[in-house]
């Protein structure tokens, strides 16, 4: 299997040539869900269907470093399902930076975002399949929730991030199986014996 190298910024502006657009908009599914560090034209709920949340991303830059990766987002393809998330309209210079922020693995890739004022439109979210150098994939609950424990980047602490986004779901009333099963199980770990 051919391996796409850790920074995935060129092959981004590659795949969509976006000077073409004035306006474009992005699915958020992490930590944009709770922090935006970008200017956007518009904000609105959303959601994208047939796909879930996973831990499944080795980060070496944000919330690990090379030596003892931490574990962040991506999305797994899963029929007959959903993902909620925050969709921003924006300029589309914002993808210089997002790019830069997301070139550990994301790709763009083209998707259809219902947003919960009912409009349906096109957009871009980024995906970090498992033929990225950074892919650490699937690993039992207790595994992940270990992994990200034991780690902290540039970022900060890698449970903060696990923290934040299911404190966020919830205030959206969100139910997500597999973050709250691995918030559960941090919690478990910073018990005292
Ligand atoms: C986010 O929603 O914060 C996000 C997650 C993975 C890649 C890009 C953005």
């Amino acid at each position: 299997m051919t391996r796409i190298v850790f920074d995935t910024q060129a092959i981004n502006k590659q795949r969509q040539n976006l000077a073409d657009f004035d306006e474009i908009w992005v699915f958020g599914y992490g930590s944009l869900i709770y922090k935006v560090d970008f200017e956007f034209i518009e904000c609105e709920n959303a959601h994208i269907s047939g796909f879930e949340r996973r831990f499944w991303q080795g980060s070496h830059d944000h919330r690990g470093t090379v030596a003892h990766p931490g574990r962040v987002l991506t999305l797994s393809s899963i029929e007959n399902t959903r993902c909620f998330g925050k969709a921003f309209k924006v300029k589309p210079s914002v993808f210089d930076h997002l790019d830069h922020r997301e070139k550990n693995g994301y790709l763009r890739h083209k998707v259809a975002i219902s947003l919960a004022d009912t409009r349906t439109v096109q957009g871009l979210v980024y995906i970090a399949s498992p033929d990225n150098e950074a892919y650490l994939g699937e690993a039992s609950t207790q595994d992940i929730a270990k992994q990200i424990f034991d780690s902290s980047g540039p970022s900060g602490p890698n449970r903060d991030y696990v923290y934040m986004l299911a404190d966020a779901l919830r205030h959206y009333d969100e139910i997500d199986q597999h973050v709250f099963q691995i918030e559960h199980a941090l919690n478990q770990l910073s018990k005292p014996l």
